[in-house]
């Protein structure tokens, strides 16, 4: 589905705002009026109250061309991004499969450029779709809306801030589009190939292999592989938009690309999910896209740590101790605690190579993150008050919430090990994410740093948002590209 910003409306349906109470915008005044009050009357007949999402289609009626009417919910009079988002995606819900091809939303006196750029992107999300092996998806049953075009007070700064709008949508699909494919199309192998390809917007993709990382003295992450009959592999991605030599924002992405739990296996009950266990390194991918499709002015590296964690003959054993790449040494107790162990010695290589600015990690970490925080906020736990405020700003201006969890001697002591350096699990269940994130922190050299666990918003099958599709949310892109824009690039 594309968006255009055009006066001209499309040939199709025609959209109009309505704020609280149902009260219809300019354009759906004058177009009530032109239908002998067709509106109006519809509005008072039902239900609908202009909330934001909230929408209401009547067909054809006389005196306006075209061959239907929505009226969609903005909210108050002057709606905010994350209200115009769940316009534009309420809309794109009603019409998606409905046999009409085009749209043209009204969106004068409703929203500004950037506001106009939200609502093409709420659109955009919610025209989401993975059929890709649906092969028998009748046709009344395919998706049939091909263009939304949108009409402002100056079309000429919403088409530019349209540009940045569609790279963060298309930053977006690459990332749900990962979390969604099948684990066994999904390989490290294959998702290291799919990584590549976003250098076609000239981003620089590198490969590492294992045999690259035995050299480097990755144990950490190489033992969580080992049973894996797929090569893992790490893949960096360098955007140079910034200034020669400026050090590099850092983030780093959790890529396990099928987490079975290793020797200490998972209940077979909803393992498939597992597939998504890659969602952090996902979100890291699709933004490195975004950041190259808008052309930020920042210097961005991104670094994946893509493995497979399989049961075998030869995989790594609880009881078996590691040499991480830092030179700490790991007392593996649970195979299933593996997240922690690839980002160990990506977390390490990225400071030691690139020096960055800053870290930040994402990751499907913890059960427990579910637990402490469902999938509305995501946890961050972090050495540095600035970037933690940074981002739970720029979560509450893209509706991608995090909420800062404490970390602190108190619970690093937790996961130190009578034989090792330290034990990759901490004392019994409780505050499993704060123990995940005081391991992490173990490879962290006073960088500042923040860890992100999204094991709950990044996938997520039963959201009543109409800008998430099922499973794969794309969680991170949006939060990230917002809080790179709002931070580093002004
Ligand atoms: N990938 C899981 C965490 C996860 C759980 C993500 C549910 C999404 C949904 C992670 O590798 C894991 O298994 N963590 C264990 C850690 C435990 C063994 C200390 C967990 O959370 O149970
Ligand atoms: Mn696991
Ligand atoms: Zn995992």
């Amino acid at each position: 589905m594309e968006i255009r910003i055009s006066d001209a409306p499309e040939k199709g349906s025609v959209a109009v705002a309505a704020f609280e109470k149902g009260e219809l915008s300019d354009a759906g005044k004058s177009i009530d009026k032109a239908a002998g009050g067709a509106l109006s009357k519809a509005i008072e007949a039902g239900r609908f109250k202009g909330g934001a999402g909230e929408t209401l289609v009547i067909a054809a009626p006389a005196g306006v061309e075209g061959d239907r009417v929505v009226i969609f919910g903005v909210g108050k009079k002057s709606p905010d991004g994350n209200a115009l988002e769940q316009a534009g995606a309420g809309l794109v819900k009603a019409l998606l499969t409905s046999g009409e091809k085009a749209l043209h939303a009204h969106l004068e006196g409703i929203a500004d450029a950037q506001g106009a750029s939200r609502f093409g992107l709420g659109a955009c999300l919610a025209a989401y779709r993975f059929d890709k092996y649906r092969t028998k998806l009748s046709d009344d049953k395919k998706p049939s809306l091909e263009t939304v075009s949108i009409s402002t007070d100056d079309n000429k700064a919403a088409e530019k801030a349209w540009s940045h709008g569609q790279a963060v949508a298309d930053g977006v699909y690459i990332a749900r589009d990962l979390v969604n494919e099948a684990p066994n199309y999904l390989r490290p192998p294959q998702y290291a190939d799919a990584v590549q390809n976003i250098s076609e917007f000239g981003v620089k993709v590198e490969i590492l292999g294992e045999e690259d990382m035995r050299n480097l003295g990755m144990h950490s992450l190489l033992g969580v592989g080992q049973g894996s009959t797929a090569e893992s592999k790490i893949a960096i991605m360098k955007w140079e938009g910034g200034k020669d030599g400026e050090a590099p924002l850092c983030f780093v992405g959790k890529g396990v690309t099928f987490d079975t739990g290793g020797i200490s296996l998972k209940p077979g009950l909803g393992m498939d999910e597992m597939k998504g266990d890659m969602g952090g390194s996902a979100a890291v991918v699709g933004l490195m896209a975004t950041l190259a499709k808008r052309k930020a002015k920042v210097n961005a590296v991104g670094l994946v740590g893509l493995v497979e964690n399989m049961p075998d003959g030869d995989a790594q054993r609880p009881g078996d101790i590691v040499y991480s790449m830092s030179g700490q040494t790991i007392e593996i107790l649970n195979t299933d605690a593996e997240g922690r162990l690839v980002l160990a010695d990506v977390l390490w290589y990225a400071q030691q190579r690139f020096d960055p600015k800053f870290m930040i990690d994402l990751a499907t970490l913890t059960g427990a993150i579910l637990i402490s925080l469902g999938h509305e906020h995501a946890g961050i736990f972090s050495n540095n008050d600035e970037l933690s405020d940074n981002l739970t700003k720029a979560g509450l201006a893209t509706d991608e919430k995090v909420w800062r969890l404490p970390i602190g001697p108190e619970y690093d002591r937790q996961i130190d090990s009578p034989v090792a350096d330290m034990k990759n699990i901490g004392e019994g269940r409780f505050a499993g994410s704060i123990t995940a994130a005081q391991f992490l922190q173990r490879f962290v050299n006073d960088k500042p740093w923040v860890h992100i666990d999204i094991a709950g918003t990044g996938m997520w099958s039963g959201s009543k948002d109409p800008r998430l599709p099922t499973f794969g949310t794309g969680y991170g892109v949006r939060l990230l590209d917002r809080f790179v824009a709002d931070n580093y690039e002004k």
